[in-house]
């Protein structure tokens, strides 16, 4: 029998829905959330994913901005357009889209993002308060990771969750979502020494390890539940994932598809954090009022 589907695609559409809803519900109070997208640079994959950011940005009814600067953009003038977003009442969410060009130090880059704007989750203050369970913007992978098991049926509660990968952007905190939810949570990576003997006892794995086709059947206990993070191409340049979908299909109790798995539910969850930044400015706001 073939492993259940977890359709991002779908649950991805689903969320923006509800999130277009709280879109025109700011508006109505003067409101339109505004994201603004730094592109530095002439990455294809980069100019890619900026431009469908803003497609969904506008197909939900909200502002976004693309500034786009040279390759051989310095450091200072980058933070300088950091710290004027940051100023800007119209703009409720920053996103710079990485990689950066090497001259540029991606650490003094993310930590000039106001925290209160940071809907990418990326900040040390962002990751510190994740870490801790507080108020902040979860970043948009993990939570949209989050969201597929929740839509799925998926408790992860004394689940064993084994993490393949160690990136700050999805690995790291993918682990921590997973604690908070009480799923007990081993990391691996390229270094661990005979990895199938721990992705072999995962009730959920998270491939998130940046090969293509990495996870096999061998990997795989039957009935886990198996998420696929990466995006690579394969031997004939088609779009696949870091597991062998064909393989693992049957062993699996659920898997996510490459693409239409994880992907569309990242973007998902940049608006939803956008539209929580512009709701939680007017409620600032309205409190600032009633003083
Ligand atoms: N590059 C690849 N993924 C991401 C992401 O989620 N956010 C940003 N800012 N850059 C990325």
């Amino acid at each position: 029998m073939s492993s259940a589907i977890i359709n991002g695609k779908e649950i991805g559409q689903e969320i923006r829905k509800e999130v277009a809803v709280r879109v025109d519900a700011l508006k109505q109070q003067g409101v339109t959330p505004g994201l603004a997208v730094i592109l530095v640079g002439d990455n294809p994959a980069s100019k890619t994913y900026v431009a469908n950011k803003q497609k969904s940005c506008e197909a939900i009814g909200m502002f976004s901005e693309l500034i786009k600067l040279p390759e051989d953009t310095t450091q200072e003038s980058l933070l300088e357009q950091i710290r004027d977003l940051n100023t800007r009442e119209d703009i409720h969410g920053i996103l710079v889209q990485l990689p950066l060009p090497k001259q540029i130090d991606e650490d003094a880059v993310i930590a000039t993002i106001s925290p209160e704007k940071d809907v990418d989750g990326f900040s040390p203050i962002s990751v510190g308060k994740m870490m801790l369970g507080q108020e902040t913007y979860l970043p948009c992978t993990p939570f949209g990771v989050m969201k597929l098991l929740e839509h799925a049926g998926i408790d992860v509660a004394g689940k064993h969750a084994v993490i393949v990968g160690r990136s700050h952007i999805v690995g790291k905190p993918m682990g921590q979502l997973l604690l908070q939810k009480d799923a007990t949570v081993t990391y691996t990576h390229s270094k661990t020494k005979d990895l199938v003997s721990f992705t072999k006892q995962a009730d959920i794995i998270i491939a998130a390890i940046g090969k293509a086709k990495f996870i096999t059947e061998e990997h795989v206990k039957p009935g886990a539940v198996v998420i696929d993070v990466g995006i690579n191409r394969d031997e004939n340049n088609k779009l696949c994932g870091d597991v062998d979908f064909a393989a693992v299909d049957g062993i699996a109790s659920h898997i996510t598809p490459v693409p239409g798995g994880v992907g569309p539910m990242t973007i998902t969850m940049l608006l939803e954090n956008t539209v929580l930044s512009a709701e939680r400015k007017l409620e600032q706001d309205k409190a600032v009022k009633n003083l």
